[in-house]
């Protein structure tokens, strides 16, 4: 669990001069290793007039380190909604004194760890691809969230659902499209019984798609409803991404996040068999998901650079009418999964 509510204490709006963020352990041990510096990235993305962060030791333990002016309420909440954060102090000399990072997930985040299979994108790596990714955003996030709207995020490719769940925390809409109807049953599987399980008000069902009277996949549906505030809403269709736009019908969405297939396990899926490079498949795919993002929405997309160069990524993006962020900021999220991949993220906006 993330940490509790600000205690209303000492640091909230005060003048500090250096904040230290104590990093949460991560399952996958090649993952904690590239955490620190990915995270960092991450926070001079998402974390409103921070730019400068640094990592460093004290005592032995490793810290993210940044300058800020004060510790703000928008602050404060961008920094615990960071992938990887786990706790935060001010530092006073020597003395590191403790700064409650407001609770920010809707929901438990059991609801993101307790599936485990061959393929799933890594939890602290989906939330900081959310995460980036809505940074991007020319709408501010927070100002949305903040006057109860929920954005609605669409995962083209959504495997069993991480980047929907992780959607759900953030309080935002997650839809998704997958072709392997199995994942997307496992899916549904595991959010009926969470829901049942931590006796949630909800409705979750699955139900056959039909166009022209044939029946062409299926689709499941889960809304929570929780007091006082807008429903959090899933839905997936099972098919190929290719059709997401005639799945969706006229649906658009803020934002796109996807982690597209690596080529080692799960392979693209272009009707030739499995391709170890995502190319073919992003070259068609990228002109619908434009199609289906909102003016001003962001697309976040990671990717195995062993099959696919970022700066031809780059280019499929310019080809499909979304305006690539290439700044160098953006390109400092590149890291090692395992011999065979190597991955990266982008970012690209519809101007
Ligand atoms: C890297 S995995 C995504 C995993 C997902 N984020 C999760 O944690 O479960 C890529 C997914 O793309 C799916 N895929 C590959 N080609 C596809 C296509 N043409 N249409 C729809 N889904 C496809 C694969 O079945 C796989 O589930």
């Amino acid at each position: 669990m993330r940490p509790g509510p600000a205690s209303g204490g000492t640091w909230k709006n005060a003048r500090v001069p250096t904040c230290l963020i104590l990093l949460a352990p991560s399952a996958n041990h090649v993952y904690a290793g590239q955490a620190p510096a990915l995270s960092a990235a991450e926070i001079a993305l998402t974390c409103p007039g921070v730019q400068d962060v640094r990592q460093t030791t004290v005592a032995g333990i490793d810290y993210l380190e940044l300058d800020v002016d004060e510790l703000s309420e928008p602050r404060l909440e961008a920094l615990s909604r960071a992938s990887a954060s786990l706790a935060c102090f001010a530092r006073e000399g020597d003395l590191l004194r403790p700064v409650a990072l407001p609770a920010t997930d809707l929901v438990d985040d059991d609801l993101v760890t307790i599936p485990k299979y061959q393929g799933k994108t890594n939890e602290q790596f989906t939330r900081l691809l959310v995460n980036v990714t809505l940074s991007a955003l020319r709408s501010s996030p927070a100002a949305r969230r903040d006057s109860g709207e929920r954005l609605s995020v669409l995962d083209p490719m959504c495997g069993r659902g991480t980047t929907l769940t992780t959607c759900w925390l953030a309080g935002h809409n997650g839809f998704g499209v997958e072709d392997d109807t199995r994942a997307v049953e496992a899916m549904a599987a595991h959010l009926s019984t969470w829901l049942r399980r931590k006796r949630l008000k909800h409705t979750a069902r699955t139900s056959k798609v039909r166009r022209e009277g044939r029946a062409i996949g299926q689709r499941f549906d889960a809304e929570l409803r929780l007091p006082g505030a807008e429903p959090l809403t899933i839905g997936v269709f099972t098919g190929d991404t290719r059709d997401s736009a005639s799945l969706w019908g006229r649906r658009t969405f803020d934002a796109i996040v996807t982690d597209a297939p690596y080529g080692v396990v799960h392979g693209s899926h272009t009707g030739s068999g499995k391709d170890r490079s995502p190319a073919a498949l992003l070259a068609e795919a990228l002109p619908v998901w434009a199609g289906q993002l909102r003016r001003g929405g962001a697309l976040g997309l990671s990717w195995n650079t062993h099959g696919l160069a970022r700066e031809d990524l780059l280019a499929m993006f310019v080809k499909a009418g979304l305006e690539p962020l290439d700044g160098a900021e953006w390109s400092r999220f590149s890291h090692r999964v395992d011999s065979s991949i190597q991955r990266d993220l982008a970012v690209a906006v519809k101007a």
